[in-house]
């Protein structure tokens, strides 16, 4: 049965959805079978993956909270190797909405109940806060992967997010883990992001990744052209990086 991960780090702009992207269509090109979620009311996976926000029948939004089954808003997207559960800007009123449903935590969860077994993999594309949006992907998840910018204020927040993990896990979802935390927009020349980068290892040991993704325009290219990047250019260094990421994740969830 697939197994779910939430993307998720509560801070803005630190790659979660370029690597929510990337990862999906490097698990794809490895034959796995794999659906994106979309759960960020921005919906930039959306469009990254080139599905246009005005055009979405029925959304990640109408799963999580009207009666909508998971299958009936999975779209294939044209030239791409996985599917995507998109999303636009109505998910922003289901932050407060949730507040007065039923297993507001669990709408998630119960609605992809039927969808799991068609996938090997489901990652969820997570909004910059800690919100009702991203509980409800940390209850329906297996792992989680925290992409970090090495860069001064990289640290701050990780702790609380890892509170809402560990509180997650004791109170709803027993099964959740760590999967990971990956290193964005690396730039290797910045004594900040190498020192940034040893703190992090110093106290995440093992769970840091040992892929790094490096700075790169490609990388920031692709969602324009509704692209992932391995379609956009295979051989840029933003692709290979998550190539590496998607065979560790894989042998990462094999060991698990
Ligand atoms: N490795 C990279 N190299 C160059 N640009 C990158 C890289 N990763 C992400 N970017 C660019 O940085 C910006 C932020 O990345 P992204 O949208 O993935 O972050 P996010 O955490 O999803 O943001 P938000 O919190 O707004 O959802 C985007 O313009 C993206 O194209
Ligand atoms: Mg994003």
């Amino acid at each position: 049965m697939g197994n779910i991960y939430a993307v998720t780090n509560q801070k803005g702009g630190v790659g979660k959805t370029t690597t929510t992207v990337n990862l999906a269509a490097s698990l794809a090109s490895s034959n796995k079978k794999v659906l994106l979620i979309d759960l960020d009311p921005q919906g930039n996976a959306t469009t990254g993956c080139g599905v246009d926000k005005e055009e979405i029948a029925v959304s990640s939004y109408d799963v999580i909270m009207t009666k909508s089954k998971a299958a009936d808003a999975i779209v294939a997207p044209e030239g791409l190797s996985f599917d995507v559960m998109p999303t636009n800007a109505d998910m922003t009123a289901a932050e407060i909405q949730l507040l007065d449903v039923k297993l507001r935590e669990h709408r998630l969860r119960l609605a992809l109940e039927s969808t799991r077994e068609k996938y090997d993999y489901i990652l969820i594309d997570c909004p910059p806060s800690l919100s009702m949006l991203t509980l409800n992907a940390l209850v329906a998840s297996k792992g989680v992967v925290i992409p970090i910018q090495c860069e001064y204020y990289a640290l701050e927040g990780l702790s609380s997010l890892l509170r809402t993990i560990e509180r997650v896990k004791q109170r709803a979802n027993p099964a959740l883990e760590l999967t990971g935390l990956i290193r964005t927009m690396f730039d290797a020349r910045n004594n900040l992001a190498n020192e940034v980068s040893r703190q992090l290892i110093n106290h995440f040991n093992k769970k840091v990744f040992h892929a790094i993704i490096p700075r790169n325009v490609r990388l920031a290219e692709a969602p324009s052209h509704g692209l992932p990047v391995i379609n956009y250019d295979r051989s840029s260094r933003g692709s290979i990086a998550y190539m590496a990421m998607a065979s560790e994740f894989m042998r990462r969830e094999k060991n698990n």
